[in-house]
């Protein structure tokens, strides 16, 4: 399991990413370009600094949005962590044998350079989301 995921980033829920990202780029972080993405109902914007985890803001396009809920119930927070893995059937079928459930994907994320993304959720651990970067 340990071999097979490998950290990407932090994704946090938030009402509007100009204000959310004031803190961060006070901080020292670089913010990338602000990015639509009509699958998954979110604006997107990664945040950057050398030697810190790197952090995903996550704002709702619509009230759709998965966001939306975790906003209506926890305001801003940090909901997901992110794996990069070079096999995501093969990581989903690890993680599902962990009790882990899909939540939703495999799709293409338009903001990771349409690389393929999918939720899993278990009751213990939370929402993890996995990236497939092959080697
Ligand atoms: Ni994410």
């Amino acid at each position: 399991m340990e071999s097979l995921l490998a950290f990407h980033h932090i994704g946090i829920a938030c009402h509007d990413i100009s204000k959310s990202s004031q803190f961060f780029t006070l901080m020292g972080y670089e913010a990338s370009p602000v990015t639509d993405d009509p699958i998954q109902h979110v604006r997107i914007c990664f945040l950057e600094k050398e030697g810190a985890p790197r952090l995903e803001l996550l704002e709702p396009l619509d009230e759709q949005s998965p966001v939306a809920r975790t906003l209506a119930t926890s305001g801003v927070t940090p909901y997901h962590i992110c794996y990069e893995v070079t096999d995501i059937t093969a990581a989903i079928a690890a993680l599902r044998s962990q009790r882990f459930l899909l939540v939703s994907g495999p799709v293409p994320a338009c903001a990771m350079g349409n690389k393929q993304v999918a939720f899993m959720f278990q009751k213990n651990t939370g929402l993890i989301e996995l990236v497939e970067v092959p080697r």
